[in-house]
């Protein structure tokens, strides 16, 4: 049996899974799940793949809005804290009425000025993790679930602070999302995705019209790395070539985002010896036999088996030298179940590892679908969708998004799994050049990170965030997030 490189990722994974909800379900787990079941070695561009179906011409389909933004008002979700002074939606936008798809958003407005303030957009990755779940509960939303798994506390760093925010469940399959033809579940890819979060936008700003002409951003992590230039890319080619509503789309900001997959690959091995997880022996070795390049086999320039099986062992001896850590971030406690003290509320400053299990409680009780208008589903975080298209790179339309819109790409630099040096390895290989050298940047008087401003895009580092930025470094994402809104670089002000 040829040892693949992906096989031995996928195998390998389920050990370092810690505050994710399941060992099955997390957006590494099936990331992985979904390399290692990839056929063509080289799959085009994405957006040069020829598409029948889809001329980015012909209208798309818009149903009847009216009176659904009134009904899909939350009048307050369960075991919410008092002084709630911002509205929030939420409920089911159809995307193809012959299948019966339907996607699920979880909208809030800013509490002041709403109408001055953009609209964000906000997608996880996996593929197959939840933007309800992961995004709003436990990053960046307004609310974070105490350990009781019933109640709620405030996020004070929302980004809702600076935006209204819609988290969308993408595609159907996932979280509260859905099709009621069931080959919808196993038959899905990067397009399908694409494109019916395309067709959700249109909708949804026809259900909330005074937003059309707003300014949008697109923001996501880990596997939305392909969702969120795609999905660009795709409303910028619509918006020149449909007579359909125009979305006024500015700017993407993508974090720990997995953008190219040898280069991704290469770069957490690199991390991993240069953060003292690995040892030298190791690192020259992963470096000697593997070649992440090709897709069918680890070893370099194709011949013999001797150097996969070389490749292997130093990848399984890689993962044992590092012991039983959170790869998402290598510094953080793990969660241990049985340690939970009842009663003691949650701290928005010190990120609790196993809130992953706290969310799926909560969003699981029955009044909370409900006050959600969500159809009675047993919900989990991530889901197996059969993925059949994902191009091995984005970093071609990366390149030509920088042209025409803010591209920011952002990295907590404390992740292993999708990490720092793979971020920026990939920007290197863009060979753009350096508008503003690199320069520490400060939030609340600290260094909140680094920065780096190159011609179309900004590369920007979180200090102490791990894989999910908002969990670990709340202020932090925050200052950023403000600054990427306002198309300006973070604060340099030093307080010394
Ligand atoms: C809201 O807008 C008004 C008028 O532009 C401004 O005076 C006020 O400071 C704003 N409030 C907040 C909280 O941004
Ligand atoms: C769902 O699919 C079933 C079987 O194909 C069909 O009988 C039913 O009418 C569909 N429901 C909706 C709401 O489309
Ligand atoms: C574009 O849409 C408008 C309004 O719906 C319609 O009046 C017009 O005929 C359309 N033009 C084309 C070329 O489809
Ligand atoms: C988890 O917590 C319990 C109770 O505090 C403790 O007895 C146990 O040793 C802990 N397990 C681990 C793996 O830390
Ligand atoms: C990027 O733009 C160039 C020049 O306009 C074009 O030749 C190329 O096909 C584009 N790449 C993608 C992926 O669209």
């Amino acid at each position: 049996m040829k040892v693949t490189i992906k096989y031995l990722l996928l195998v390998l994974s389920c050990y370092f899974t810690t505050f994710l909800i399941s060992c099955k379900g997390n957006q590494i787990a099936n990331l992985n799940r979904l390399i290692e079941s990839r056929k063509s070695p080289h799959p085009e561009s994405w957006a040069l793949l020829n598409d029948q179906e889809d001329s980015h011409n012909s209208p798309v389909y818009v149903g009847s809005q009216k009176g659904m933004m009134q009904s899909d008002k939350i009048n307050a979700l369960p075991g919410q804290p008092e002084g709630v002074d911002f509205d929030q939606y939420a409920g089911y936008v159809m995307v193809d009425p012959i299948a019966d798809r339907a996607l699920f958003y979880y909208f809030v407005e800013s509490p002041q000025n709403s109408s001055d303030k953009p609209l964000v957009l906000w997608l996880n990755g996996g593929p197959g993790c939840s933007s309800l779940g992961y995004g709003a509960m436990l990053e960046l939303g307004p609310f974070r679930v105490n350990k009781d798994g019933k109640t709620l506390y405030r996020n004070e760093y929302a980004w809702n602070k600076v935006a209204n925010v819609i988290f969308l469940e993408s595609p159907a399959g996932v979280g509260f999302s859905y099709s009621n033809d069931s080959s919808d579940y196993t038959k899905v890819g990067d397009k399908r995705t694409t494109k019916d979060s395309y067709v959700f936008l249109i909708n949804w700003l026809e259900r909330f019209p005074q937003y059309k002409r707003r300014d949008f951003f697109i923001t996501g992590e880990s596997y939305a790395g392909h969702y969120v230039p795609q999905l660009a890319y795709y409303i910028l080619s619509r918006n020149k070539n449909t007579n359909q509503t125009v979305i006024n789309l500015k700017g993407i900001a993508i974090g720990n985002a997995w953008i190219d997959d040898a280069i991704c690959m290469k770069g957490m091995f690199d991390y991993l010896w240069t953060h003292a997880l690995n040892s030298d022996e190791t690192n020259e070795g992963i470096n000697k036999y593997c070649n992440f390049v090709s897709e069918d086999s680890v070893s370099k320039k194709g011949d013999g088996d001797d150097n996969t099986i070389q490749c292997g062992k130093y990848l399984s001896q890689g993962f044992r030298e590092m012991g039983f850590i959170d790869l998402y971030d290598i510094y953080a406690p793990q969660c241990n179940l049985s340690a939970i003290k009842p009663g003691s509320n949650g701290n928005i400053m010190n990120f609790d590892p196993c809130s992953g299990f706290h969310v799926k409680s909560y969003l699981n009780l029955a009044k909370v679908q409900a006050a959600f208008h969500a159809k009675a589903t047993k919900w989990s975080g991530c889901s197996s969708v059969g993925w059949t298209d994902s191009p091995m790179s984005v970093l071609p339309e990366i390149r030509n998004l920088s042209r025409e819109i803010r591209v920011w790409i952002y990295s907590g630099d404390t992740d292993g799994r999708v990490p720092v040096t793979s971020s920026r390895y990939a920007i290197k290989t863009l060979e753009l050049p350096v508008e503003t050298a690199w320069r520490p940047w400060y939030s609340n008087s600290e260094v909140g990170g680094y920065v780096v401003g190159y011609k179309g895009v900004v590369f920007t580092t979180v200090r102490g965030a791990g894989h999910t930025v908002p969990s670990y470094q709340p202020e932090r994402a925050l200052t950023m997030i403000t600054s990427f809104l306002h198309g300006k670089l973070p604060p340099d002000v030093s307080p010394f």
